[in-house]
């Protein structure tokens, strides 16, 4: 399963921030991941965990569905904040409830992949409403003990980037007395913060994943500068195989290898 988020695509002419190309540097994660397909082997699926889009546009939709293209695979969506629910739906029918949050599950190969939706339209914080909660414990009775990758844009725990904090998960510990009763192999992988944190939650493994377009320093003090780095950072790569495993995909390949 690859995990792209926070692609944070704007319609054709626009910059994001009036500074970030959003779309080239997702057509070269697109590129470097085309170029290394048979080195990694098959790939079930892409999840894009949240912020599709920068502005909700329908236009923004649909050029990144042409910029992903390429790779060829089944799509999974959950919505970020910059996301806009009605027009992700008619954006990826196939892929989404006709109705309601955009809550799904879906069995990919031996795993079952549960999509959350955290989106406050119109806030940056989020928050998984009754009905997600609901949604997420019969998914999980469904799964039945099986091993489970369970997303959602917004990660259950604090960065330590200060402003993105501050638009974090409101209820962490709600989701979390739902999980720690799931008895079997469950990674929870998130996006948002555009950085890759590993931590640990409510007796799991939960991950955040890189954004291909920026990032934030990871600075901790109190008079923080708020605002993005330029960084391109690449994505993720997760694999069953009687356990999770999680590989980070940097932006641009080395070179070599060179003998030891
Ligand atoms: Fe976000």
């Amino acid at each position: 399963m690859l995990q792209i988020s926070d692609t944070h695509i704007a319609p054709e002419g626009v910059l994001v921030s009036g500074r970030l190309d959003t779309s080239d540097a997702l057509a070269r994660l697109v590129e470097r991941i085309g170029g290394m397909r048979d080195q990694i082997g098959p790939i079930d699926a892409l999840l894009v965990s949240g912020d599709l889009s920068d502005d909700g546009s329908a236009e923004s939709y649909t050029r990144f569905k042409s910029l992903i293209a390429p790779l060829g695979l089944p799509l999974c969506v959950v919505p970020g904040n910059h996301d806009k629910r009605d027009a992700m739906r008619a954006a990826f029918p196939k892929n989404l409830p006709e109705a309601g949050a955009l809550d799904w599950s879906r069995q990919i190969g031996d795993i079952q992949l549960i999509g959350l939706d955290t989106l406050v339209e119109g806030q940056g914080g989020g928050t998984l409403s009754p009905d997600t909660l609901a949604f997420l414990q019969s998914a999980l009775a469904k799964a039945d003990g099986g091993p489970v990758l369970l997303a959602l844009h917004h990660p259950p725990f604090a960065s330590g980037i200060r402003f993105m904090d501050d638009i974090g998960l409101t209820n962490r510990d709600a989701l979390g007395e739902v999980l720690t009763d799931y008895g079997g192999a469950l990674r929870l992988v998130c996006g948002h913060i555009h950085s890759m944190i590993v931590r640990d939650f409510a007796g799991h493994i939960a991950l955040s994943a890189p954004s291909p377009c920026s990032t934030f320093a990871h600075d901790r003090r109190q008079d923080a500068p708020v605002g993005y780095m330029t960084q391109e950072d690449g994505c993720l790569l997760h694999r069953w195989d009687s356990g999770f495993q999680s590989i980070r995909i940097g932006p641009v390949a080395g070179t070599g290898p060179f003998p030891f």
